[in-house]
């Protein structure tokens, strides 16, 4: 079966939103597919929240439709959805205890007191807090509070998830682990699932697909790698991830110059005399071996380094760029390599994943 003759999980079709005169979200296209976790990633007011909010009917889009499962709930109140939902902050209620959260959605549906207490304790055990239920959620950490949060979300096994950056309020350590978690539940439970958030490492790490968002409208949709190696613009490859920018001009079939380098790069499409911009991330390079045999080889004093741990950050000045470059190695080539701030350091391009745009287009 093709993926198009699957029906989506949820289909958004031609989504507008404005608030006043101010254009929220533009012409959203979207297909979700059943059981994929897609995450919505933007810097900060680009729309995620806001198109998580008409998805789940808190938020009326201006125009467009929401189809969910085959149905048009375009129109349809939130209760009248199926999904559930985790917002950043816990959210839950103080003054009713764990198990009370939990089964908030299932009382309201009129089940009855031995099956709610079953599926709480299911639910409990799922997010792993099996003795949390009879505590009030400020005995609990952050953690545990959105692991709650989870659990009351997923209480009336809904078929979409919305977690809009349920991480975003936590400790890196405890974000890192929830990450993981949340991920290994949402596949064992097939749940289709869209995730909001800000951080491209979440983003990369927890998808299936990420949704690159930036000023209403969506920038690339595709796999992490694709976002990542394969960035369609600009902006997604500055977004995710660092990137050096290298101001050149084309100057003949897969030939560039930047400063008094001559580049050989696998992308052509440019005339001679074009301005391009020449996009590679920090671990683009070759350091180890015989590089004496590689094109665009580089060379240049380590200015600065940045010592992240398990990967650095050298700063490289490079004279025949004219413009500095950062080169990222592991904290082992560091050291076997010698290199340090002051001492120089030479490189070759790594090509294969080089991308070269023209000059911006005016937006
Ligand atoms: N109720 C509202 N009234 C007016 N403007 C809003 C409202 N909600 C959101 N916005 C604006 O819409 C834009 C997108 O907001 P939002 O979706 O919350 O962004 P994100 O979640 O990506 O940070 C922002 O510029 C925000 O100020
Ligand atoms: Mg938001």
């Amino acid at each position: 079966m093709s993926p198009d003759s699957i029906v989506a999980a949820l289909q958004l079709e031609r989504i507008h939103k404005a608030f006043g005169s101010f254009v929220a979200l533009q012409s959203i296209d979207l297909a979700i597919h059943p059981g994929e976790m897609v995450c919505f990633v933007g810097p900060s007011g680009c729309g995620k929240t806001t198109l998580l909010r008409v998805i789940a009917g808190l938020e009326a889009q201006t125009s467009g439709r929401v189809i969910q499962n085959g149905r048009d709930v375009s129109h349809a109140p939130p209760a009248a959805r199926d999904y559930g939902i985790v917002f950043q902050s816990y959210a839950l209620f103080p003054n009713l205890t764990i198990a009370a959260n939990i089964a908030y959605g299932l009382v309201n549906r009129r089940k009855g007191r031995a099956e709610i207490a079953a599926r709480v304790a299911e639910l409990l055990a799922l997010v792993g807090l099996p003795d949390a239920g009879p505590k009030y959620p400020g005995q609990l950490s952050g953690g545990q509070q959105q692991r709650i949060a989870l659990a009351r979300a997923l209480a009336t096994a809904p078929s979409l998830l919305l977690l809009d950056e349920p991480l975003s309020a936590l400790d890196a350590k405890v974000r890192e682990r929830l990450r993981g978690e949340i991920r290994a539940l949402q596949r064992r439970l097939k749940v289709t699932t869209i995730m909001v958030t800000h951080d491209q490492e979440e983003a990369l790490s927890m998808s299936d697909r990420v949704v690159v968002m930036r000023h209403g409208a969506i920038e690339q949709i595709g796999s992490p790698q694709d976002v990542y190696e394969r960035p369609a613009t600009p902006f997604v490859a500055d977004f995710l991830g660092k990137v050096n920018v290298l101001q050149g001009v084309a100057v003949g079939a897969g030939r560039y110059r930047v400063g008094q380098a001559d580049l050989e790069l696998p992308v052509d499409g440019f005339a001679v005399g074009d301005p391009v911009r020449i996009y590679l991330r920090p671990e683009d390079r070759h350091i180890e071996g015989d590089l004496t045999q590689l094109p665009n080889r580089l060379s240049g004093r380590v200015d600065h380094i940045e010592y992240l741990g398990t990967v650095c950050m050298a700063e490289v000045a490079c004279a025949q760029l004219g413009q500095p470059m950062v080169v990222s190695m592991s904290l082992n080539q560091l050291h076997d390599l010698g290199i340090r701030e002051g001492g120089d350091l030479t490189f070759a391009l790594r090509t294969d994943r080089v991308r070269v745009f023209g000059e911006p287009a005016a937006r």
